[in-house]
Order: C-alpha cells, then sequence, then structure tokens
C-alpha cells in the first residue's frame, strides 16, 4: 500500500471515530456514561467490554448489564470472573437503579467507592476475591434494602462500621478474610450473623465471634497460643473452626494464584505472537541502520547487521515484558545483549530515536550500559552489555545458596546507588518504572545493575501501564500508582523496598505463601511489624546475617514501602541510610548519637 493512500485511511478512520465520538456522546443515556466511566477504570479484562460501545443508545444489550424495560436504566450487572484490573470507578454511584452488582473474583484494587452508597435500590451485593483495600464505606448503611453484602478476601482494613446495623434486610452477610479491627457492632443488623461470617481478621471481637472486646490490647494479645505462623487466625478459634478456616484460605489463596497465573500466561502468550511473526533475519535484511553512541562500539555496522542476521532461537537469553533478549557474540570475543522490541507503533520513531540518544548517555557503574541500537522497519534492536551473572530474579530464586548475606547487601547498595542516579544526577531525571528483580543483573562478581531503565515510558502506549501490572509486576508496584497510573520518583522507591524485601526474604513479592494470607510481601511485612516481628521475614537459607545490620536494612525497608510517598526517603537518602547504617553497622556506644 503507498504511504499517501495509508495516510488518507488513516485520516477518514480518525474522522470517522471523532464522527462516532460526536454523536456517541451527545446519545448514551446517564447509566450508560456511568457504566462507561467504570469501564475507563478498568485497564484490564478478559475482553468482556468488547460490546460496550459509547455510540450506543442504551447500554441494555452489554455484557453483563440487564435494564429496566421501561425506564432502560441498569438495574443488573454482573462482571464476575472475568479478570478485571483496576479500580471501581465513584461513577457507579450514578446507576440509581441497580440491585445486583457482582465483581467478585477480579483483580480490583484501590478503594470501595462511598459512592456506592447512593445505589439506595442495590439489594445484592458481591465484591469478595479482590484486591480492594481501605475501609468499609459508612455510607454502606444507607443501602437499606440490601439482602447481601459479601466484600470477603480483600484486604479492607479498619472497622466494620456502625451504619452497618441498620441494614435490616441483610440475610447474607461476610467480611471473612480481611484485616479488619475493632468491635463488630453489637446492635441491629449484624447481630444475627455468627463466626463463620467474619472469619479471618485478626483484630476483631465481638459478641458474634465470641471474642471478649478488651480496652487494654496488651492483655489481649498476651492471652492465647505462644507465636507462630498461623497466629493471624482469629485468636479464639476453636479446632474445628481452625481447620475450616485453613482450608478457605488455602483455596481461596489457590484461586486468586490460577488468576494471577492465567493473567501473566495470557500477557506473555500475546508477546510471544507478537515477536514470532517474523524472524530475526526478517528484521535485518529489510533495510536497516545502526546507530551507535560515542564510537562505543569497534565495528562497522555491516560486521553488527551479519551477526545479527545469524541469531536464531538458540541464542534466546530471555524473555519479558517488552521483548525478546538474545546473547550477541562478536568476532573479537565481546558479547552483547540485544532486546528486540516489536514495532506497534510507526509514528513514533523520531521520539524514540531522541529518547534512545538520552539512554545512550546515561553511564554509570551501576547501571547496564546501552551501547547503541538498530532501526530496522519492524523493529528496534537494542545493543546492552551482556551481564554474565544473569538477573538477580534468576539467581535469588534458583540458585539463592550462591548469596550470602554480604553478597545481598551489596547487590541492594548497588541497586540503590543505580537508581539515585537516575533520580537525582541525570538530566532530565528518570523514573525507572520497572524497579523488579529481573530488571537487576549481575556481573560475574554478583555485582548489581539496573536494567530497561527509562524503557516503560518509552513504551508507554495504551498498552504499558496495563504491561507492568501485568507481567508478574504486580507486587512491585505503590498502592497510588495502582489507582492513578501516575509514576513518581516514589513509586520508584516503593518498588525498591519491595525489592529488598524480596532479597531479604528470598520470596517472590507475590509468592503463594503470602497469597495464601490474602497477603503480598508488604502486607507481610505491615503484619509482622505490629507484631514486633519483622525479623522472621528473613530468609532462614541466608547465612552471614549481622542482626544490627538487618534491623537497619529493615528500617529502610519499612520507610520505603510505606502507604503514603511523602513517608518515603528519597533514593539519595536511601543510600546515605544504607552506607552510614547498614553496610558498616557502628555500635552505638563508638560515638555519640546523634
Ligand atoms: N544485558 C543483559 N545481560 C544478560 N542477560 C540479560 C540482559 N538483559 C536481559 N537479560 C535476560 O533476559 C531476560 C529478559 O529480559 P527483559 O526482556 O528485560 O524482561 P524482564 O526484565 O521482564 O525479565 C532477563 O530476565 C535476563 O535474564
Ligand atoms: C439490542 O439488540 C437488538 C439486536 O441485536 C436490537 O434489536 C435492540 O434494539 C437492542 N436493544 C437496545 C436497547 O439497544
Ligand atoms: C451521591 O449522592 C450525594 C448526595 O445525595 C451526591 O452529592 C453525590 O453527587 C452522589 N454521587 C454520585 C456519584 O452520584
Ligand atoms: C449516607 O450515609 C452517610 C453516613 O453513614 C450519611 O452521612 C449520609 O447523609 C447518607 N446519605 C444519604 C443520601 O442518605
Ligand atoms: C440508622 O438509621 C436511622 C434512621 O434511618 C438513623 O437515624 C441513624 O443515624 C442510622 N444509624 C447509623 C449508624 O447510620
Ligand atoms: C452460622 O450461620 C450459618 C447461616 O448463616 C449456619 O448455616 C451455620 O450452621 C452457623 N454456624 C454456627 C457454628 O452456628
Ligand atoms: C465467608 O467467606 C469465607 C471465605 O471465603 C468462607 O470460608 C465462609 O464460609 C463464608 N461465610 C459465609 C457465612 O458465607
Ligand atoms: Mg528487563
Amino acid at each position: 500500500m503507498g504511504p499517501i493512500l495509508k495516510k488518507c485511511l488513516n485520516f477518514l478512520f480518525l474522522l470517522t471515530i471523532l464522527l462516532v465520538y460526536l454523536v456517541g456522546t451527545s446519545a448514551i443515556n446517564s447509566d450508560g456514561d456511568a457504566l462507561l466511566s467504570f469501564k475507563t477504570a478498568v485497564i484490564n479484562s478478559d475482553g468482556v467490554f468488547l460490546n460496550w460501545r459509547q455510540q450506543d443508545l442504551y447500554p441494555c444489550n452489554w455484557t453483563g448489564v440487564k435494564c429496566d424495560v421501561q425506564s432502560k436504566q441498569v438495574i443488573y450487572l454482573n462482571l464476575a470472573y472475568h479478570k478485571l484490573a483496576g479500580s471501581i470507578a465513584p461513577e457507579i454511584g450514578r446507576l440509581s437503579k441497580l440491585q445486583y452488582l457482582a465483581l467478585q473474583g477480579n483483580s480490583l484494587y484501590g478503594i470501595i467507592p462511598p459512592e456506592l452508597g447512593n445505589c439506595t435500590a442495590l439489594q445484592h451485593l458481591y465484591l469478595q476475591g479482590n484486591y480492594l483495600s481501605g475501609v468499609i464505606p459508612p455510607e454502606m448503611g444507607n443501602l437499606s434494602v440490601l439482602e447481601t453484602l459479601d466484600v470477603s478476601s480483600n484486604t479492607l482494613s479498619g472497622i466494620i462500621p456502625q451504619s452497618l446495623g441498620n441494614l435490616t434486610k441483610l440475610t447474607s452477610f461476610n467480611v471473612s478474610m480481611n484485616f479488619l479491627a475493632g468491635e463488630i457492632p453489637a446492635d441491629g443488623a449484624l447481630l444475627t450473623f455468627n463466626e463463620t461470617s467474619f472469619v479471618g481478621n485478626r483484630g476483631l471481637c465481638g459478641k458474634q465471634i465470641d471474642v471478649e472486646c478488651n480496652d487494654d490490647p496488651q492483655s489481649q494479645s498476651r492471652d492465647s497460643q505462644p507465636p507462630s505462623a498461623g497466629n493471624w487466625l482469629p485468636k479464639k478459634a476453636g479446632k474445628n473452626s481452625t481447620r475450616l478456616v485453613i482450608s478457605a484460605v488455602a483455596t481461596v489463596g489457590a484461586l486468586l494464584l490460577v488468576a494471577l497465573m492465567c493473567f501473566w500466561g495470557c500477557f506473555l502468550y500475546k508477546n510471544f505472537g507478537k515477536s514470532d511473526i517474523h524472524g530475526l533475519r526478517m528484521d535485518v535484511s529489510g533495510g536497516a541502520s545502526v546507530v551507535m553512541f560515542h564510537g562505543d562500539l569497534p565495528y562497522s555496522s555491516k560486521d553488527i547487521l551479519k551477526k545479527m542476521e545469524m541469531l536464531n532461537e538458540d541464542n534466546i537469553i530471555g524473555s519479558g515484558g517488552f521483548g525478546t533478549v538474545y546473547k550477541l557474540a562478536m568476532e573479537d570475543g565481546s558479547v552483547f545483549a540485544l532486546k528486540r522490541i516489536v514495532k506497534t507503533n510507526e509514528g513514533l520513531d523520531r521520539f524514540f530515536d531522541r529518547e534512545l540518544e538520552i539512554l545512550g548517555s546515561i553511564k554509570h557503574r551501576y547501571l547496564v550500559n546501552l551501547r547503541g541500537y538498530c532501526n530496522s522497519p519492524s523493529s528496534k534492536l537494542l545493543i546492552y552489555d551482556y551481564l554474565p551473572g544473569g538477573s538477580l530474579d534468576e539467581v535469588l530464586h534458583e540458585k539463592s545458596e550462591k548469596l550470602d548475606w554480604d553478597a545481598r547487601l551489596n547487590i541492594i547498595l548497588g541497586a540503590g546507588k543505580g537508581l539515585a542516579y537516575l533520580h537525582h544526577d541525570c538530566a532530565p531525571r528518570i523514573i525507572h518504572r520497572d524497579i523488579k528483580s529481573s530488571n537487576i543483573l549481575l556481573d560475574g562478581n554478583y555485582e548489581a545493575r539496573v536494567s530497561d531503565f527509562g524503557l516503560a515510558k518509552l513504551l508507554e502506549d495504551e498498552e504499558s501501564h496495563i504491561t507492568t501490572i501485568v507481567a508478574g509486576t504486580f507486587g512491585y508496584l505503590a498502592p497510588e500508582y495502582m489507582q492513578s497510573g501516575r509514576a513518581t520518583e516514589k513509586t520508584d522507591v516503593y518498588s525498591f523496598g519491595v525489592l529488598v524485601l524480596e532479597i531479604l526474604s528470598g520470596k517472590r513479592p507475590t509468592d503463594s505463601a503470602f497469597i495464601e494470607k490474602g497477603l503480598n510481601i508488604v502486607g507481610w511485612l505491615n503484619y509482622l511489624v505490629a507484631e514486633n516481628r519483622q525479623r522472621e521475614i528473613l530468609d532462614p537459607n541466608c547465612e552471614g546475617v549481622q542482626m544490627e545490620s538487618l534491623d537497619a536494612l529493615l528500617s529502610v525497608a519499612i520507610q520505603c514501602v510505606s502507604s503514603t510517598p511523602e513517608d518515603r526517603p528519597t533514593m539519595h537518602r536511601v543510600v546515605q541510610m544504607l552506607e552510614s547504617d547498614v553496610i558498616t553497622p557502628c555500635p552505638s556506644d563508638f560515638y555519640d548519637s546523634e
């Protein structure tokens, strides 16, 4: 197709979209509009929104939706088990006739919007099996005809609001498997429910679960079993209900895990599909050009292209969120890593090249060096230094015995310095956006180098926010980033904190051991901290641990993973703390402390 014809078609296409948009916005009814907002806040799904079209007059034919026949207002919304990832838009509160809302078994995060209290016709509400956080909004007490309320298996905290006592129609109620605390409202509707509605909340008390509320928190936590892994179970749970809880937890955990794996699987599958359409030979032979930074590579373009052409599946060393990585060995014995990113959008080319120029100009001991790139019609081939130690992810989770305490500290310090350089010493400063153990590479001496900085932003299109969340990165993302999708230095600091916890514990942030408890690694840390048992997060197989530096390192990690971005230190400060308190812990009697 000639380029002019293509441009024309593009233009027509845009025009059509514009028209459709103009017609659409003036046409859809208010409930449909609210549902479109709902859809926008959900950034991934299994495709259930395919027929949720803006140009429809009414949302009544959309998958999962049912309307009142007369008024065309939405009375029923069922999107359970559709792999929804994202938050629940407050506009849901505009569905004033909604009677049935089922969103269970998804990956929704963020808060339960208080606006849900506006849906006063609501009779059945299912939100269980998501990652919802924050409190149960007191506004739910306004849902005077509510019969079913299930918010079990989320990460809700705070108290059960007194206002729920007003829900006189309630016949089914479940807040199990959350982090709720305090007294269960003792008057009103909640009195009719027994302990099966409240299992797996550490801090609840009240008549319903036969746990006396004690004003003195000390004596409350001192009364029962010695500390053990099962300690987060309700204190007075009998033998029977303990077994019930454990099996429930296992089931829920397994379900969540399967959901996560599916997500990840689909994602990988999609990317493999994309990159396997053409081989490397195809990429390079159709008029490719090589750009080398600062004469960094002592080869001719021809040499490099010739080598690239010969690469095949046997040379693949890994593949991930952004493409496939090949090992590229030159005649003189130098080895490089070639990252192949399949082009999806041609318009980006010039912007892309300028950004790559900037990334190529960044040289630092703790960053993976980008030497140059190759531009072909179908892909970008980025040439990086090859790091023989592989990624921290592989070493930590497959050969953890190679990493003793000192090696781990050294990796943390190196990664911290690399990231601090990006944040504080680069102009323009660079937010990494994808700090995780597979992006920390190791050289032959197990020194850390941060890789893939700047790439997440570069590849940001409609897909990339989704990409980072789905691609096994879930556990590294700061809560405010999951809600807004806006990356800052402080979201990097949070991810760095998670990385430190991963290195300390030897467990992936969303290891099944955490998920079975309805938590991720940060949730587990917070739990341990509340019990003053944070040292237990340490990998028992890690040798040579010094308690003093462990405590200092934990303190750094705890600050980094604070849920409030303002409370997190800068990377500059993190490196300072690592150097002064962690790497060379000074016995306090040698120095005057502050
Ligand atoms: N410069 C490099 N040197 C050695 N191995 C690398 C290099 N870059 C990437 N790899 C390997 O390739 C894998 C895939 O990398 P990548 O495409 O960045 O995906 P991800 O970071 O999501 O794992 C990494 O996990 C790592 O094992
Ligand atoms: C639903 O779709 C059918 C055809 O598929 C159409 O006849 C009907 O008008 C649509 N109803 C609404 C409310 O859009
Ligand atoms: C919910 O109701 C309150 C008061 O009735 C109103 O101010 C608010 O705008 C409503 N919110 C939504 C999302 O409809
Ligand atoms: C809903 O509940 C909240 C708190 O429980 C209350 O302040 C508010 O006035 C109620 N809104 C309506 C519309 O009843
Ligand atoms: C329960 O409802 C009554 C009357 O509808 C209201 O006065 C009271 O404030 C409500 N209680 C709570 C806790 O919201
Ligand atoms: C708890 O209540 C449920 C019904 O809500 C009932 O089926 C169950 O037997 C009760 N369990 C106990 C231990 O009372
Ligand atoms: C509440 O949910 C938990 C966890 O899914 C489950 O074990 C329990 O049986 C449920 N309770 C009721 C009353 O449905
Ligand atoms: Mg990577």
